[in-house]
């Protein structure tokens, strides 16, 4: 502890937050705001997880293959580094931050994910990056097995309606390559359940919230406000602790 740093202000700067939640739930801008307002460093696990999927894809390595991904996980190297906007993803080094948004990849990370040695090296990355605290991280297993004692745990959910129509606006505004039609929004549907599917049974760290998590549905709501409600979720734990956002 620093000699002018109260055991609060301590705790106030190393908290952690804890997202977890399906795809299109929000996850991100949620988590983007709450680092911003709160000072705290934002990691996108899901980004580890895209990373080594680009690099099983790159290698040709069979998706279903844990022993082969396993050899692959052991020589591999993934960092994220937090920016303003969003985590600058580096893959052996390699800035990968470019490549690991298309549907390819966004389906081969759900492929990865479900075997527990390539959990077990994420899980162990993302426990080292967050051990000092002061972090936002968000992902489907943080509240329960990445960050257990998280200070602050949200579950963010919607249905997969709304979240596959927040996902198709999402592809449409960045840009989608020319070469690749925007896909209709049936079909953005379609792989965000097939996603969901897998990510919540798996048999390791499925996605489920943790039983001390503040579920939050922002079906009915708009990001703005889902945005209110996770802030004040943070402030009221704050609150808890002795501190107002006036102390920031
Ligand atoms: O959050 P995302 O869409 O970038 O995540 C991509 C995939 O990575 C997701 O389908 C499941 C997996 N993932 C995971 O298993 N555990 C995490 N903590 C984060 C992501």
């Amino acid at each position: 502890m620093r000699a002018d740093e109260t055991p609060d202000s301590k705790l106030k700067r190393n908290f952690v937050v804890a997202i977890d939640g399906p795809a299109g739930a929000g996850k991100s801008t949620i988590a983007r705001h709450l680092a911003r307002h709160f000072g705290l460093l934002n990691l996108e696990t899901g980004a580890m997880y895209r990373a080594f999927a680009l690099k099983a894809l790159r290698l040709d390595v069979p998706l279903d293959d844990p022993g082969a991904l396993e050899r692959v996980a052991a020589e591999t190297e993934i960092k994220l580094e937090p920016g303003e906007d969003e985590n600058r993803v580096l893959l052996d080094g390699e800035d990968v931050t470019g490549q690991i948004r298309n549907q390819t990849v966004t389906d081969a990370a759900s492929r990865v994910s479900v075997f527990p040695p390539i959990r077990a090296a994420m899980v162990k990355r993302q426990q080292e990056m967050g051990a000092q605290g002061g972090v936002v991280m968000e992902g489907r297993d943080i509240g329960t097995v990445v960050f257990p004692n998280a200070e602050v745990k949200i579950f963010l959910d919607a249905a997969p309606e709304v979240r596959g129509m927040r996902r198709y606006d999402q592809i449409g505004q960045s840009g989608h390559p020319s070469a690749k039609p925007v896909p209709p929004p049936e079909e953005v549907i379609r792989d965000l359940r097939a996603r969901d599917e897998r990510d919540r049974n798996r048999a390791d760290s499925p996605l489920r919230p943790a039983p001390d998590a503040f579920l939050l549905d922002s079906t009915n709501l708009s990001l703005e406000e889902a945005v209110q409600a996770a802030e004040d979720t943070v402030e009221a734990w704050l609150a808890k602790q002795g501190h107002t956002a006036s102390d920031r």
